[in-house]
């Protein structure tokens, strides 16, 4: 075996035991998730490497094995038949050669895709080196069984950034259309975020076409993990965009795409998820043709309160994509549903003021409210999930119908970061409204009509905050029905 294969598996194996000598202790300790996936150990950011493969679904993600912050990127890996019970793989690429190591932190295997090239999984993936010139080339490994990746002995495969792009040129998504390979890689020149176009027969071989999207002025001055797919007759694009060194909520922009010219012309866009936790989705279409989207359920530059336990980070719920007009809705995927157990169901409840509706509700739940707003007076209908028996600790959902907006509260959720999300209110034509939410340990994901907006974020309540409330202001509201179901644990 050559030098370069060695110092590869050196890494992985590395990192392999690190994981299994601290695995045990991290499943058992606070604030872990019960059927969202995490890692064994450490620190986890973007979702990569989205496929199906042989039957499975593969989902591969950003991860620093030995810490629960940041540090050299590798690439963990995951495998599931059902995009709900994930079984842990060993780490499938670490930072080992010149274009993905280096001396100071700032180096690794960064976010990208994969795809399936005959019987072969391939990776495409940015090798980042702080210091070097260029710091972020496009590289690949491949792999006959799904489980080990070899990195390609010529790598990198595009070894500079375009004469559109800069120094940050890195998160490439990789698809197939008309028989070639397409892959789009984000950057930034002049102030705007960009996604850059390429072109190959191999996976190897990669000629630039241009750039494909870029930012009008207000979209970000880089953009990270583009992702370009077609769905129903037109094609999106997915952004999660920068100002400066912030990261701000990813977008999603329905238009047309050009692959004679390299171009897609941008139509209607919208924020995908108004929450604080949603970073760098990442979308795989499936062998029954459904378009899933899966995100970071994170933020950059926070304290993460499991920190302290030695990881951080989460992926939110698989969610699939469904084009309804020029709208993108995010339904959570159906397999889902063989989480639900207990259900419980509440019909026609006339909410004055404060009601509890159950004082010990489930934390690990799916609730669904019907919630009609036809001639109501109230100015507010508010829920109160994860409350304390004295009212203290609580997050709230507040439908504000004077300024027509639904809110998420996090002011009082807990030890995690606070904070206060806003999506539009948009009632249904007949006036009514339902809202979907799926409740972790320590995470709130709002679906509001069928996933026309979606709300995510990380809460961390003490364990005895329960109680369930409805609320409102001004007046009387009626709520059509209440369905709610406790999930099992994955993680058992
Ligand atoms: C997005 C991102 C990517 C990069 C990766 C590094 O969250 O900054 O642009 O590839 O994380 O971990």
């Amino acid at each position: 075996m050559n030098r370069i294969n060695t110092k590869h598996l050196e890494a992985l194996e590395r990192a392999n035991q690190e994981i299994d000598a601290k695995k045990a202790s991290i499943a058992k300790s606070r604030y872990r998730l019960h059927y969202h996936f995490m890692a064994p150990t450490g620190w986890i950011n973007d979702p990569n490497g989205l496929v199906q493969y042989k039957g499975e679904y593969h989902l591969f993600y950003q991860f620093y094995p030995y810490a629960s912050s940041w540090g050299p990127m590798h690439w963990g890996h995951a495998k599931s038949k059902d995009l709900v019970h994930w079984e842990h793989l060993p780490v499938a690429l670490a930072p080992s050669e010149s274009y993905d190591s280096g001396d100071v932190t700032g180096y690794g295997c960064f976010s990208g895709s994969a795809v399936v090239d005959g019987d072969k999984l391939v990776l495409i993936y940015t090798g980042h080196v702080d210091g070097n010139l260029p710091q972020q080339v496009q590289n690949i490994a491949t792999s006959n069984d799904g489980i080990s990746f070899e990195k390609y002995r010529q790598n990198p495969v595009v070894d500079n950034f375009p004469v559109d792009g800069t120094h940050d040129f890195r998160d490439p998504k990789v698809w197939q259309h008309d028989g070639k390979w397409y892959m789009v890689v984000g950057t930034k020149k002049e102030g705007k975020g960009k996604a850059v176009l390429y072109v190959s027969d191999d996976l190897k071989d990669w000629t630039y076409k241009g750039v494909a999207a870029e930012s009008d002025g207000s979209q970000g001055d880089m953009w990270e993990c583009p992702d370009l797919f077609p769905i129903n007759q037109t094609h999106a694009l997915i952004v999660s965009p920068m100002y400066g060194t912030q990261n701000e909520r990813p977008f999603y922009v329905i238009g047309n795409m050009d692959y004679d010219q390299g171009i897609f012309t941008q139509g209607v866009s919208r924020t995908l998820d108004y929450g604080f936790d949603f970073y760098a989705p990442q979308t795989l279409v499936d062998e029954k043709g459904r378009r899933i989207m899966i995100g970071w359920m994170e933020k950059w530059l926070t304290k993460v309160p499991s920190q302290e336990f030695g990881w951080a980070g989460a992926m939110t719920i698989p969610r699939e994509l469904v084009l309804e007009g020029n709208i993108l809705k995010q339904k959570p995927v159906s397999e889902l549903a063989e989480l639900r157990f207990d259900y419980k169901k509440l019909d026609a409840l006339e909410v004055t003021e404060k009601v509890t509706v159950y004082e010990q509700q489930e934390s690990v739940s799916e609730i669904s409210l019907d919630i009609n707003l036809n001639e109501t007076e109230a100015s507010l209908f508010g829920i109160q999930l994860r409350c304390s028996a004295d009212g203290k600790e609580k997050t709230e959902i507040l439908l504000d119908l004077e300024n027509k907006e639904i809110v998420m509260d996090r002011e009082h959720s807990g030890c995690g970061e606070k904070g206060i999300s806003k999506a539009p209110l948009i009632m249904k034509h007949d006036g009514t409204l339902n809202l979907r939410i799926f409740m972790d340990t320590t995470s709130i994901e709002l679906f509001v009509n069928e996933g026309e907006q979606v709300i995510t974020n990380r809460i961390f309540p003490e364990e005895t905050s329960k109680q369930f409330n409805l609320f409102t202001k001004g007046g009387k509201v009626s709520v059509n029905s209440i369905e709610s179901w406790k999930l099992d644990s994955v993680w058992n």
